[in-house]
């Protein structure tokens, strides 16, 4: 026997229903509203009004039962609302795997993007079904809704990779992704506007 034989998960499959948004079997789901985006919106005026206007649930997070721990692959369907906040896209909070390793996601509907920075440079990926995505290790990432409809994307990811969200707060993310007339722009992490 190898030391794989003790599974804390046996083979499975795991079903999506696109129309629910659930995974079956399920693991933790996650909603995030507005108010659990602290300090991440540019414009914390606008941000404390949607907090107070109703506090809107931004984006959801469900996962299959593979857990969270080392030489296990867990994913996760993050469906992101579509909406701005003071002209900013709305969006995931981002983090980066402290334990450094690479990731993938695959675009399942809606148009999206993922923000990725490495302290230094950054990177766009415009997502859409059908696109991969994938996330290099010591890259920090964030995703954007940047349509009209919910945007939905699958996220597989080794189980021993960590989340690290203070690492955001404090470096950014490089580039911030603005709504402008149709499309959209992209403005410098920290400056004014
Ligand atoms: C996992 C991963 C995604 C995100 C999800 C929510 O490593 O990258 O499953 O966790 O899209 O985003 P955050 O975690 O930034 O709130
Ligand atoms: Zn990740």
């Amino acid at each position: 026997m190898s030391d794989y034989s003790a599974l804390p998960v046996p083979p499975m499959s795991i079903r999506f229903d696109q129309a629910a948004g659930t995974l079956s079997p399920a693991g933790p789901t996650l909603t995030r509203r507005m108010s659990d985006l602290e300090g991440l919106f540019r414009d914390q005026n606008s941000w404390r009004t949607a907090v107070a206007d109703g506090d809107p649930i931004v984006y959801s997070v469900v996962s299959s039962p593979v857990p969270e721990i080392d030489r296990e692959l867990p994913q996760s369907i993050t469906t992101i609302h579509p909406g701005t906040t003071g002209g900013e896209f709305w969006m995931t909070k981002g983090h980066q795997h402290p334990n450094h390793q690479g990731e993938i996601y695959l675009g399942m509907s809606g148009n999206g993007g993922l923000l990725m920075f490495d302290g230094k440079d950054t990177r766009w990926v415009d997502m859409a079904p059908g696109t991969i995505g994938y996330i290099p290790p010591g890259w920090a990432h964030r995703s954007v809704n940047v349509g009209s409809e919910p945007y939905s994307f699958l996220a597989v990811y080794p189980g021993g990779a960590g989340h690290d969200y203070s690492w955001v707060l404090e470096n950014g993310l490089g580039q911030r992704v603005w709504r402008q007339d149709d499309g959209l722009a992209f403005v410098d992490y920290f400056a004014e506007v």
